[in-house]
Order: structure tokens, then sequence, then C-alpha cells
């Protein structure tokens, strides 16, 4: 499965930490578009969806949270609860962010802007379009 923690440089002194991510050098793609998500409530899940060709870092640069990573055939929980540590996903991979702490705050850092046709928020969807890329992928 395409997706890689990353362990980011920190630069620390006697004042406090600081960590800087510059694209295509840190990040391995061009940053079109940063959101982040905060006050998730308790219990909540999000995500339920996959990506036809953004990829994402996600940073929980406070607090912490786990993430649900599937890509048809295996699935892995990665849990992100660093400043300095991100979670490099690739396109095609499904992925359910949960377990918000209530302080948490979630940065993702994505390579295109907002556009909706690049989702696949259906998981039957998701699973007949990568079936279709393994059956292709073998045919080759
Ligand atoms: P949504 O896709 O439901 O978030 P997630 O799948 O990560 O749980 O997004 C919530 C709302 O925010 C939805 O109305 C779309 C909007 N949105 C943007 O306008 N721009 C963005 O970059 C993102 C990620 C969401």
């Amino acid at each position: 499965m395409h997706v890689v923690k990353y362990v980011f440089q920190q630069h620390g002194d006697e004042r406090g930490m600081l960590v800087a991510l510059e694209e295509c050098k840190d990040i391995p793609f061009e940053i079109k578009r940063v959101y982040y998500l905060y006050d998730t409530k308790k219990e909540v899940r999000r995500g339920f969806h996959a990506h036809r060709s953004l990829e994402q870092i996600l940073i929980c640069i406070h607090g912490s949270c786990r993430v649900l990573l599937d890509n048809g055939a295996e699935k892995k929980t990665v849990s992100l609860e660093k400043p300095y540590e991100g979670l490099y996903i690739a396109n095609d991979i499904w992925r359910e962010m949960y377990d918000f702490s209530p302080d948490a705050v979630l940065l993702v850092l994505a390579s295109d802007f907002y556009r909706e046709e690049d989702y696949i928020r259906d998981y039957e969807t998701f699973k007949r379009e990568m079936g279709k890329g393994r059956e292709n992928y073998d045919g080759d």
C-alpha cells in the first residue's frame, strides 16, 4: 500500500520547536492546497473517500487521531500523534479518520485544488475501480 510515515526534521532550541516543510523537498509534491480539521466531535469518523489522482500528507499538528487506510486489497491503521510526523497517502486509497482527541488539529497538505470529481465517495465504486485497476495490471 502506497502510504509512508514521514518524520520531519525538527529545529529545536531553548525557545522551543519548529518544523519547516518545503514542497518537492520535504513534501513529495507541489502543495496546491492546505486545509485543517479541528473541533472534531467525539466518536466522529470523517473521510470515507478515496481520490482518483490527489496525493496528500496528513499531519496531526496538535492532539492525536487515527487513520484507516484501505487499498481495496489490504487495510492498515496509522496513529498520528506527533507534530513532526506526516502521513503520505497516495491516490486510490480509501481513508477514514477517527479517534480524534478533543484538542486535535489535523493539517492536510494536498497536491491539487478541491475538485469533487476527483473523489470516490462510494465504497463499492472504490472496490470496483480498484478491481479493474488490478485486472488491467495483471493483463500487462
Ligand atoms: P468533506 O469532504 O466532507 O470532508 P472529509 O471528507 O475530509 O470528512 O468536506 C467538508 C466540507 O468542506 C464539504 O462541504 C466540502 C468542503 N471542502 C472544501 O470546500 N474544500 C476543501 O478543500 C475540502 C477538503 C472540503
